[in-house]
């Protein structure tokens, strides 16, 4: 997040001004949040929810295990792409990214063109805790998941760093707490980008 400044408590603002911002859009690992934090968030703002995963899913007719299964990571990869950049002119929504949405550097600019791009941050031992029972997430099926999550968190963290217009841990709040938060960043975000008139010339 380059010209990242800090705020109050969990909360990290950068300073960047990309282009005009239009969806609210979460990124962060595997368990962050995003799917649970992401639909409270749109129904706080009264916008539609798209989870990037489901959308994937629904497309190629198949589970995302078994896309992997199929075309590899490689494979989900392409498509998740392909999903985010027909998200560029899609309605205004809330979206909930996958976690390694990040790991594709043409995605990178993609992210920032989408809008407000929130990073959910947990500590790693939240995120551990949240997913070690779930066999839903092909990349964490090895002998020791735990380092999995260990590695593969810190090769993302400054790539979710660099994507992020806000950072956040709301692990220690409720998803309720964590959605009427970030709906009032959101909020502040879009109205500190909406265009100012132009002053008039007679003015005095
Ligand atoms: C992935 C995260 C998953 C899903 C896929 C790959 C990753 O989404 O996209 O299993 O590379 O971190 P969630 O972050 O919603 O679990």
């Amino acid at each position: 997040m380059p010209g990242a400044s800090r705020g109050e408590g969990a909360f990290m603002y950068s300073k960047d001004s990309g282009p005009p911002a239009q969806h609210v859009v979460l990124i962060g690992f595997m368990g962050s949040g995003k799917t649970t934090v992401g639909s409270l968030l749109a129904r706080q703002l009264g916008l539609p929810f798209v989870d990037m995963d489901h959308l994937i899913a629904q497309q190629a007719r198949q589970s995302i295990p078994r896309i992997f299964e199929e075309e590899g990571e490689a494979g989900f990869r392409r498509r998740e792409s392909a999903v985010l950049t027909e998200l560029i002119t899609a309605p205004r929504a809330v979206i909930a990214t996958g976690g390694g949405v990040v790991t594709v550097p043409d995605n990178l600019p993609k992210l920032k063109d989408l809008g407000f791009v929130i990073w959910l941050n947990p500590p790693e031992d939240v995120i551990y805790s949240r997913i070690c029972r779930n066999q839903d997430r092909p990349l964490l099926r090895t002998p020791n998941p735990r380092l999995t999550v260990s590695e593969l968190l810190t090769r993302r963290l400054a790539l979710y760093a660099s994507a992020a217009i806000l950072e956040a841990d709301v692990s220690e709040v409720t998803p309720e707490e964590a959605a009427y938060g970030l709906a009032e960043s959101a909020r502040f975000y879009f109205a500190s980008k909406a265009v100012c008139p132009k002053p008039s010339s007679a003015s005095t």
